[in-house]
C-alpha cells in the first residue's frame, strides 16, 4: 500500500513538472445534467463501389471479367499456347439470356501439341496466400466431351504457386456447375491464373471463378475477411450502401437497380461502373459492377458487423454531373415500386414475393430495415418533386421507415439553402449533408450544429472528408492535418448528437493500384489493408460514443476552436464512464483543469487515448500502417480535481470512471 502511495505521489510530481510549461485552461463539465441521448447508430460506414471497393476489393473474386460481359469480352483474359482460328470463340445468346448473354466456346480438336489455354490477370493481379485453399468453379456445357482443365496459379516470374485440375462431367445437354479446390504454396500479391485445356473436345464456359476459402466467416463466394474486419473494428452503427454517385448512374440505364443484384450470381446483370470513365486523370477501363456483392450481401454484411442497413435508392434522376437525365414525373412508378419492394425484400415475411427470395437466398428472418435514402446527391426542384412522390407512397405504405433525403453536394450556398428549406417543408425524417472541404472548413465549422433547429429533421453527416488539396484532386492525402480537422469537427457532431444522429466518412476504400478518388478512409492492396489517421479518428468516436451528451463549457461557452481547443463530452451509463474528447490544434501543450459538477470525484486512474504527430503531413501507408494511430495508456489523476494535458497537434480521448 505504502509503495502504491509513493508511485502516485511520484506521478503527481512528474505530471506537475510536465504541466509547468503548458498553457492552463478550465473546462466545466455537468455530468449530472445530460442534454441529450447519443444515437447507438451515430457513427457508421458509407460503402460505395469506387476505387475497386467491391469488384477487385472487398468482393473476394479473383477472376476479372469472369462471364465475358465487359465491353471488350476478352478484357482481363489472354490466350495461352498457340490457338488456331476459332479455338476460342465468344458467343452471344442475347435473345435467350439477356442478363448474362456471353460465354466462351473452347474447341481443342484442331490444336496441336503446343496446347491451348487461357490466362486471367486478376484485378491488378491476384493476391494469393500460401496455405490457403482456392476454390475454382465454372459453368459449362459439353458439346464434345473430352476436355479437362489443368489449373495453375503463377507468380510474376511464371513460377507455379498452386495447381489443380477440373474434369468436367461428360454429360451433354444443359449448363452444369462444377468446383475444384487446391492450395497455394506461396504468397504473392500479383499472381495470375492459367487454365490449360487438355484433351480433345468442345465445351462452353461461363462464370469462370476463383475464390479464396478464407473469406469473411468462411462464406463461399464471399468477402475479403481483412477488409470486413476493419469495418467490424469500428463497431459501426449503420452501413450506408451502395453509394454515392453509383446509385444515380451516368445515365438512367446505368443507375443502380437493386433487383438486378439479387438471386443467383450468374443471373445478376453486370453494368459498367461509372467510375470507369469519370475522371480523365484516373481512367479505369476494366471497372464494371458484377454485383457479386449485391443487396442481399450488403444487408448480410450490415448484420454481420452489427450495423443498421441504410440503402440508398435512385429517385428517378441520373447523376447531375453527367447526363442529368430525369424520369418524367408520371412515369416514376417503377422507381417508387423498387423502394416499396426493397422494404418487402428486407422486412417482408416469407409468404411475400421479395421476402420469399430473401429466404431462398438463406435469410428467412427479416433484416430489420428502419431507414431508406431516396436519392444521393441530387438537387433542384426536380429532386424535390420526385422525392415528394416517393415520400407519399412510402408514408402511406410504410410509415415505420424513416426517409433520408439529400441536401445535395455542398454544405452551404444557394443549392444547399434551397434544398434544406424544401426538405424541411416536406417534413423528411433525416437530411443527408455532404462536406468535402479543406481542413480549415472543418476547424471553422465545429459549431455548425450548435444552433440547428431541434424541431426539424435529424441530420445525417452522410459524406465527410477533409480535402488536403481540393475536391477530387488526385494529390489529396489522408494526412494528419485532415484527420485532426475532422476530429475537431466531430466534437461538434457529438455535442449535437441529439440532432445529428448519423455520420460517415466517404469514400470508404481505396485500392493503391486502382483508385479514382482520394482521400479514402481505408487503403488496400491485394493482400493487405490499413486504416488512415481519419479511420482511427472515426473509430475512436464510434468506440467511445457513450450514451448521453453532457455539457462541456469554458467560461460558459462550448469549446469549438477558441484558442485552439475543441472538446465534447459524453457519459456512458452502461459502463459508468465520463468520456471527454479534446483536439489541440496548436503547436504547444495545454493543461486542462476539469471542474466536474454532479460527481464529487472520479476514479484515481483513467484512460488516455492519444493520436498525435508533430508533422501534420504524416500519413499511414502499407509500410507504416500505424504511423498515426491511437496510443492508449493509464493515467493517474487527482480524483477530486482532475487535470489532464493535451499535446500539440493531438486528438485525445479521456475515459474516467464515475
Ligand atoms: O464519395 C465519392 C463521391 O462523392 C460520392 O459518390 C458522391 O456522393 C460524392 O460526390
Amino acid at each position: 500500500m505504502k509503495g502504491t502511495s509513493y508511485i502516485i505521489i511520484i506521478c503527481f510530481v512528474a505530471i506537475s513538472v510536465f504541466y509547468a510549461g503548458a498553457q492552463e485552461r478550465i473546462f466545466d463539465i455537468a455530468i449530472d445534467r445530460p442534454i441529450g441521448e447519443v444515437s447507438p447508430q451515430m457513427w457508421g460506414v458509407f460503402f460505395e463501389d469506387i476505387n475497386l471497393g467491391a469488384d477487385g476489393g472487398i468482393y473476394a473474386e479473383l477472376v476479372k471479367n469472369r462471364s465475358f460481359e465487359f465491353f471488350r469480352p476478352m478484357m482481363g483474359w489472354h490466350p495461352l499456347g498457340a490457338p488456331v482460328e476459332g479455338a476460342l470463340l465468344v458467343l452471344n445468346r442475347q435473345e435467350h439470356h439477356a442478363k448474362n448473354p456471353r460465354f466462351l466456346r473452347v474447341n481443342t480438336m484442331a490444336i496441336g501439341s503446343s496446347g491451348l489455354g487461357l490466362g486471367n490477370e486478376g484485378f491488378r493481379g491476384m493476391g494469393v496466400k500460401a496455405g490457403v485453399r482456392y476454390d475454382f468453379s465454372i459453368m459449362y456445357r459439353q458439346h464434345v466431351p473430352g476436355i479437362s482443365l489443368r489449373l495453375e496459379l503463377v507468380d510474376s516470374a511464371g513460377i507455379v504457386i498452386g495447381a489443380g485440375r477440373l474434369e468436367p462431367a461428360a454429360v451433354t445437354g444443359g449448363w452444369q456447375q462444377q468446383i475444384t479446390s487446391f492450395h497455394a504454396t506461396a504468397t504473392h500479391p500479383k499472381a495470375r491464373l492459367n487454365i490449360w485445356f487438355e484433351g480433345n473436345g468442345e465445351i462452353d464456359l461461363d462464370m469462370i471463378s476463383l475464390f479464396p476459402a478464407d473469406t469473411w466467416q468462411g462464406r463461399p463466394g464471399g468477402l475479403r475477411a481483412d477488409m470486413v474486419q476493419l469495418l467490424a473494428d469500428m463497431e459501426p452503427g449503420f452501413l450506408r450502401f451502395p453509394g454515392g454517385c453509383i446509385v444515380e448512374g451516368y445515365d438512367l440505364s446505368q443507375r443502380f437497380q437493386w433487383k438486378k443484384t439479387v438471386g443467383p450470381v450468374e443471373e445478376r446483370q453486370m453494368v459498367i461502373n461509372r467510375w470507369n470513365f469519370e475522371f480523365k486523370h484516373r481512367p479505369t477501363p476494366d471497372y464494371f459492377q458484377t454485383f457479386g456483392l449485391g443487396f442481399f450481401e450488403y444487408f448480410q454484411l450490415a448484420e454481420d458487423i452489427g450495423a443498421e442497413p441504410l440503402p440508398i435508392i435512385n429517385c428517378g434522376m441520373a447523376c447531375q454531373f453527367n447526363t442529368a437525365e430525369v424520369v418524367p414525373l408520371d412515369q416514376l412508378d417503377t422507381y417508387v415500386q423498387d423502394a416499396l419492394d426493397l422494404i418487402e425484400f428486407a422486412n417482408g415475411d416469407t409468404t411475400t414475393t421479395w421476402g420469399r427470395l430473401r429466404a431462398d437466398m438463406g435469410h428467412p428472418e427479416p433484416f430489420n430495415l428502419k431507414m431508406i435514402g431516396i436519392g444521393n446527391e441530387n438537387w433542384g426542384p426536380q429532386y424535390v418533386e420526385r422525392l415528394a412522390v416517393f415520400q407519399q407512397a412510402m408514408k402511406n405504405r410504410h410509415p415505420e421507415i424513416a426517409i433520408v433525403a439529400s441536401s445535395g453536394t455542398d454544405p452551404n450556398g444557394d443549392r444547399f439553402n434551397y434544398l434544406d428549406s424544401a426538405l424541411r417543408n416536406l417534413g423528411v425524417d433525416i437530411i443527408d449533408e455532404h462536406y468535402y472541404r479543406p481542413p480549415q472548413w472543418f476547424f471553422d465549422n465545429a459549431a455548425r450544429y450548435d444552433n440547428y433547429d431541434r424541431n426539424g429533421p435529424r441530420i445525417f453527416a452522410g459524406e465527410y472528408a477533409a480535402q488536403s488539396v481540393a475536391i477530387a484532386s488526385p494529390d489529396n492525402k489522408n494526412n494528419w492535418l485532415t484527420a485532426l480537422s475532422e476530429a475537431a469537427f466531430l466534437t461538434g457532431l457529438e455535442r449535437n448528437a441529439d440532432i445529428v444522429t448519423l455520420a460517415s466518412y466517404a469514400p470508404l476504400f481505396g485500392h493503391v493500384d486502382g483508385w479514382q478518388w482520394t482521400p479514402d478512409l481505408i487503403w488496400v492492396d491485394n493482400l493487405t489493408v490499413y486504416g488512415t489517421p481519419n479511420y482511427y479518428v472515426q473509430k475512436l468516436y464510434s468506440t467511445n460514443k457513450g450514451t448521453h451528451i453532457v455539457q462541456l463549457t469554458e467560461k460558459g461557452d462550448t469549446v469549438a476552436g477558441q484558442r485552439d481547443l475543441f472538446a465534447s463530452a459524453v457519459v456512458d451509463k452502461k459502463t459508468n464512464e465520463l468520456i471527454i474528447k479534446v483536439v489541440n490544434r496548436s503547436d504547444y501543450p495545454i493543461a486542462i483543469q476539469l471542474e466536474l459538477s454532479g460527481a464529487d470525484h472520479v476514479a484515481q486512474t483513467a484512460v488516455h487515448v492519444e493520436m498525435r504527430s508533430d508533422d501534420l503531413d504524416t500519413v499511414n501507408s502499407i509500410e507504416a500502417p500505424l504511423a498515426v494511430s491511437p496510443q492508449e495508456r493509464e493515467i493517474v489523476i487527482n480524483h477530486r480535481s482532475p487535470r489532464v494535458e493535451v499535446s500539440p497537434y493531438s486528438f485525445n480521448v479521456f475515459r474516467f470512471k464515475i
